[in-house]
């Protein structure tokens, strides 16, 4: 593999740097930051981009610091921004989403916030590793399929670490760790099967092809006020301060923009009137479009204004849970892919879709609701941009995003978007 000198000038979506060599091919830096001198590795070579990873720093960027996680000395490769200052991360992260509204969203001059700050350690309640040959809990090495067990890890939850450093399973063993912080529940799922397992005596243990053969297996987390049931298979948000801080950012742009969208105001003509920016009908219908176990509608649905609930979810587990979780309110939880989701009237839309976004058919369908304000989560910097854009042909105007740090040490970037017509 060829080591190049590379000068870095911007942050790219995947949170690596980006570099133009003489050619004017771009080059995306693992490991580096915006404005760096770096010597780097070519790892991957295409004809308009190549990708490098950095060997060695010639002039480092002023959000440069020393990993403060020792397991990265070590080749843990589990947060790939443990080299950035972590006061610095929340800027990087804002100014690069400032960028992609205003290059992909055809946003110009946008308004972006910075969310509720949170601490970057010990948060994360739920993580996906592999059992190393000595049976313990370990994630990958940078660059490589080897495991590394990950006793003494910064961003783990105390709850998820003692598991982590007690337990043991049959080598190669795929392992889920899902706590609730708030409940100290702890679930552990092994596949293919949990034989072999050993972990504290208050943990549920659940094997993979148990949960394929119907078994139902679950731990409750406290998030917004409320109490969520959240099944093995179901997704939760991976802490609970940040479900905290994603619920009352969510909240504030319904009660900010909400009110212009007619909640609870009876209005004459709906989506039904043909027109695509068709005002609503006043019926106080809320979606929640990828509802998962129900978090933003449960919390939403308790507000005066909001008479009813429509969960949109794929999931036959979290669809479960979310019918639970929503028993005490008036909510109705449709099971089917948002791709294939017949839309209704409705005043708001908060959607939280996966890391693909809405793309350009449901886009289409969050109009045809007549909704005047979608409330836009995305966790993928790219699907933002997309979808932006197409929200903006809908006839959607960006009023606001907010950055949350949910993912500290990691390039990982969750954004709240207020849109309204
Ligand atoms: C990022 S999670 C958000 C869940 C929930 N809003 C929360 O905060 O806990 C995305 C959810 O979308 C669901 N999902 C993914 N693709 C989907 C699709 N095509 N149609 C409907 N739901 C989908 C997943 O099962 C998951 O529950």
């Amino acid at each position: 593999m060829t080591t190049v000198e590379l000068a870095t000038t911007a942050l790219a979506v995947g949170g690596e740097a980006i570099a133009r060599e003489d050619s004017g091919r771009v080059v995306f830096v693992a490991g580096a930051l915006p404005d760096e001198v770096v010597r780097a590795e070519v790892v991957e070579e295409r004809k308009n981009h190549a990708r490098a990873i950095v060997v060695d720093v010639l002039t480092p960027s002023k959000h440069r610091v020393e990993p403060p996680c020792g397991l990265v000395a070590h080749g843990c490769g589990g947060c790939d921004w443990q080299h950035v200052a972590e006061p610095s991360q929340p800027l990087l992260r804002r100014s690069l989403i400032s960028d992609v509204l205003q290059r992909q969203g055809k946003v110009h001059n946008p308004t972006v916030l910075a969310g509720p700050k949170l601490s970057a350690d010990h948060l994360r309640t739920t993580v996906k590793g592999v059992a190393d040959s000595e049976g313990r809990f370990s994630l990958r090495r940078r660059r490589s399929h080897d495991p590394i067990h990950i006793a003494g890890c910064l961003i783990t939850h105390p709850l998820v670490q003692e598991i982590v450093e007690t337990s043991t399973f049959a080598p190669g063993a795929n392992v889920t760790i899902r706590v609730g912080a708030r409940t100290s529940e702890r679930l552990v799922i092994v596949g293919p099967s949990a034989a072999g397992s050993s972990v504290p005596s208050d943990v549920l243990l659940v094997g993979a092809d148990e949960l394929r053969a119907g078994r139902r297996a679950w731990f409750h987390e406290e998030v917004g006020g409320r109490r969520w049931r959240v099944s093995a298979e179901s997704f939760f948000q991976a802490s609970a301060q940040g479900a905290d801080a994603l619920v009352s950012v969510v909240r504030d742009y319904v009660d900010r923009f909400g009110s212009g969208a007619g909640l609870g105001i009876d209005q004459e003509s709906g989506p039904g009137s043909g027109s695509t920016s068709a005002p609503s009908t006043g019926s106080g219908r809320l979606v929640d479009l990828c509802c998962g176990v129900g978090l933003f509608g449960g919390v939403l649905g308790e507000s005066s204004s909001v008479r009813q609930i429509v969960g949109v979810e794929r999931s036959a587990s979290s669809v479960s849970d979310a019918r639970h979780n929503l028993a005490d309110i008036d909510a109705r939880i449709i099971k089917v892919a948002m791709e294939k989701w017949r839309p209704s009237p409705a005043e708001i839309v908060v959607a939280d879709p996966a890391r693909s976004g809405l793309g350009a058919s449901v886009v289409k369908s969050v109009g045809a609701t007549g909704a005047r304000l979608c409330v836009l989560v995305s966790c993928d910097p790219a699907s933002l941009g997309r979808d932006t854009s197409l929200l903006v042909d809908e006839g959607f105007k960006h009023k606001s995003s907010t950055v949350l740090d949910l993912f500290g040490h990691s390039s990982h970037i969750e954004v709240v978007s207020a849109f309204e017509r």
